[in-house]
């Protein structure tokens, strides 16, 4: 060949490549650069359901969420608090976050000190204060429950808040407008609740069964 043919060839090959419009020139071993693909909705006859976009298997968690088994109801709500822990110790961060949402999910009905008073508290059954007995009460995991189901009137808040953001919530809640110290069932690093039914641990400060009673101190009466 020489080397006139050999150019003559070379330029007829470089512009054979370049093909008008939408044509793409022919391509050599493209190797798996350009696979085909399916589209989405497109029927498909490799899969078994003959549609391509596939259900996820029935028990996938999707990333970042946690699947909660519990109904609505005070029952579901106790064994909740029994089995639900806090991940969050309150810290001044994240009290500080706890307290930025409480503000922007909670204060409007239950008031920024939790006392069931919120600007629209009375368009409907006021909510009880959360230093209420029964409020006081609740482990963190009842708290938890109770913002991820709603309770009556309080509806779900668990579209607008990731579980994450409940807990910080309710550190703010429990540290701060309940004023409860942080150690003790359902917390971090605490002890686990005693089982349903099992004997609790002996108060070291009750009375020993069968002792003589202390002497009453002052004139008595119990708050
Ligand atoms: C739209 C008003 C509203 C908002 C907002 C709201 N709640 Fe409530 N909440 C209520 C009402 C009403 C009750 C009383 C429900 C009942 O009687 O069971 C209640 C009850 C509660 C209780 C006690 C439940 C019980 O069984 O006694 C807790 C704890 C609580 N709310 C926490 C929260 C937290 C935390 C938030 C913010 C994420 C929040 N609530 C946001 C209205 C609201």
């Amino acid at each position: 060949m020489t080397r006139a043919t050999l150019l003559a060839a070379l330029a007829a090959a470089a512009i054979a490549a370049c093909q008008p419009g939408d044509q793409p020139g022919s391509e050599y071993m493209p190797d798996m650069a350009r696979s085909p693909r399916y589209n989405a909705f497109a029927p498909n006859r490799a899969t078994r359901s003959g549609i391509t976009l596939q259900r996820p298997v029935p028990g996938t968690i999707a990333r970042g969420y946690h699947p909660l088994h519990y109904a609505r109801g005070d029952a579901e709500g106790e064994r909740a608090g029994r089995e639900l822990t806090n991940p969050f110790h309150p810290t001044q961060a994240t009290l500080d976050k706890g307290k930025v949402l409480y503000e922007t999910y909670c204060l409007v009905c239950h008031g920024a000190e939790g006392k069931g008073d919120g600007p629209i508290a009375t368009k409907i059954p006021p909510p009880s204060s959360y230093k209420s007995d029964r409020v006081l009460g609740f482990l963190p995991g009842r708290i938890f429950h109770v913002v991820t189901l709603g309770s009556n009137k309080m509806p779900s808040y668990a579209a607008q808040l990731s579980p994450d953001d409940r807990w910080l919530i309710i550190t703010y809640v429990r540290a701060t407008l309940q004023g409860l110290p942080e150690a003790g069932p359902g917390m971090p690093d605490a002890p686990p609740a005693p089982a349903p039914g099992a004997t609790p641990p002996a108060d070291p400060a009750a009375p020993v069964p069968g002792a003589t009673p202390p002497p009453a101190t002052g004139s008595g009466g119990s708050r």
